[in-house]
């Protein structure tokens, strides 16, 4: 079958490019391999269509990580998926498709179900999944820390990873929303995250991307105020499009970067930001939705009104943050970390979806072969929403 991702020879050529020069579509080849074998609780999934997320910019640049170190982890937390372990890895974290076939123990799922998948890997005997899936310690991002994920012909989930499809929704949509919508729904609505109240301010970094485009959509079901923040003209008509109540172009207007050229923290820039905030209105920030890491962290702390909270799942920037720590404890403020969502939060996100109460935003939808250039575009920051790939 083909499939996209790596082999150890390609990985090679990509590590031996400067970190700096490296760009996505220079770590990434077709592949032709064998469609994977089951295991009793799998799944063989043909997917219609796929979407990029950044984990795949992530593994093509080997970056922080390269994806055998992710999937060999994966394996010593799940010695069962040994099989994972190959000499090539085969990217892709969301699909929408059907089933081809189940291993003998799967129960509720049959050939030809239209399904979509849920990127969460967890052994389901780990008695923490009644609570919190995403605390199991043998908990993995499908097609990012495994192997088989979605942009391929044919891929292999296990079958605790399947939602069923939503009949009012198209096949590109329903490949397009799973991982980032959900990841949104956690970090914003789920008692796991920051649990936002109606009446609340949120100010959303990134707010055009595959997590912001939701963030805004789930704060206005909320009824939650918004602020947006972008670096384009389009990015910011696209936020308004979609609800926010305040929008900030940081490419025009005295907000960030917020770290000086030696990568230090540039407090008089933080304090620039919170007037300008203020100027617009947003004198009190309950809630910052952070994944952009040590570029904003400090001053998403600072931005926040006493007693707000920072809710993080991403560090794109860089994660080894400063923040100064005076601003956390004086004003009693908390830094919830977060990770996609179990599979209750990831249903909920669905059911939000299914109605129309969130309607995915569609940069484009491409055949699988653009899958390099589109990558790189996104590691650019040249695009929005979700990018969608047909098979
Ligand atoms: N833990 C999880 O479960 C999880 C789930 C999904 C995603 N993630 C991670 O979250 C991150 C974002 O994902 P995404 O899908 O939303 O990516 P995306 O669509 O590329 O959007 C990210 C946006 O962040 C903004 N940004 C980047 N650098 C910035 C900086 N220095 N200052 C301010 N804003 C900056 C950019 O928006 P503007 O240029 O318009 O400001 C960019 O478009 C990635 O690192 C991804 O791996 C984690």
């Amino acid at each position: 079958m083909w499939a996209y991702g790596v082999d150890k020879e390609k990985l090679k050529e990509i590590q031996s490019v400067r970190l700096e020069d490296r760009i996505p579509s220079l770590g990434i080849k077709k592949l032709d391999v064998p469609i994977p074998t089951l295991k009793p609780d799998e799944v063989l999934i043909k997917p219609k269509y796929s979407a990029l997320n950044f984990n795949s910019l992530w593994s093509s640049v080997g970056y922080p990580v390269t994806p055998f170190q992710l999937i060999s982890g994966h394996v010593s937390r799940n010695p069962a998926d040994k099989d994972h372990l190959l000499d090539y890895a085969i990217f892709g974290s969301d699909c929408s498709g059907t089933i081809v076939n189940v291993g003998t123990n799967v129960q509720n799922w049959s050939i030809n179900d239209e399904v979509v998948v849920h990127c969460n890997v967890i052994n389901s005997l780990d008695p923490i999944i009644e609570n919190d899936s995403m605390k199991s310690a043998t908990q993995s991002i499908w097609g990012y820390e495994t192997n088989f994920g979605a942009f391929a012909e044919y891929c292999k989930v296990k079958a605790g990873q399947l939602l069923p499809k939503p009949v009012s929704v198209d096949w590109p949509h329903a490949a397009s929303y799973c991982l980032t919508h959900s990841t949104a729904y956690r970090m914003l609505i789920s008692d796991n995250g920051a649990n936002l109240k109606a009446g609340e301010t949120c100010l959303i970094w990134g707010a055009a991307g595959g997590l912001g485009t939701f963030a805004i959509q789930l704060c206005k079901l909320a009824g939650v105020r918004c602020v947006a923040v972008v670096s384009s003209e389009e990015k910011a008509k696209i936020c308004k499009e979609l609800g926010a109540d305040i929008v900030i172009d940081r490419s025009k207007s005295a907000f960030g970067p917020f770290r000086d050229n030696t990568g230090k923290q540039d407090k008089l820039a933080w304090a620039k930001g919170k007037k300008l905030l203020a100027s617009l209105g947003v004198k009190n920030i309950d809630v910052v939705f952070e994944h952009v890491g040590a570029a904003t962290l400090g001053a998403s702390i600072y931005f926040l009104k006493k007693g707000g909270r920072v809710v993080i799942c991403a560090a794109s920037s860089g994660y080894d943050a400063e923040v100064d720590l005076r601003y956390l404890w004086m004003e009693v403020k908390t830094v919830i970390g977060s990770h996609f969502a179990n599979y209750s939060e990831a249903q909920n996100a669905s059911n939000l979806v299914a109605p129309g109460q969130v309607v995915p935003k569609i940069y484009g939808i491409y055949e699988i072969s653009k899958l390099g250039q589109l990558m790189d575009e996104m590691f650019l920051g040249k695009t929005f929403g979700k990018i969608v790939f047909r098979h």
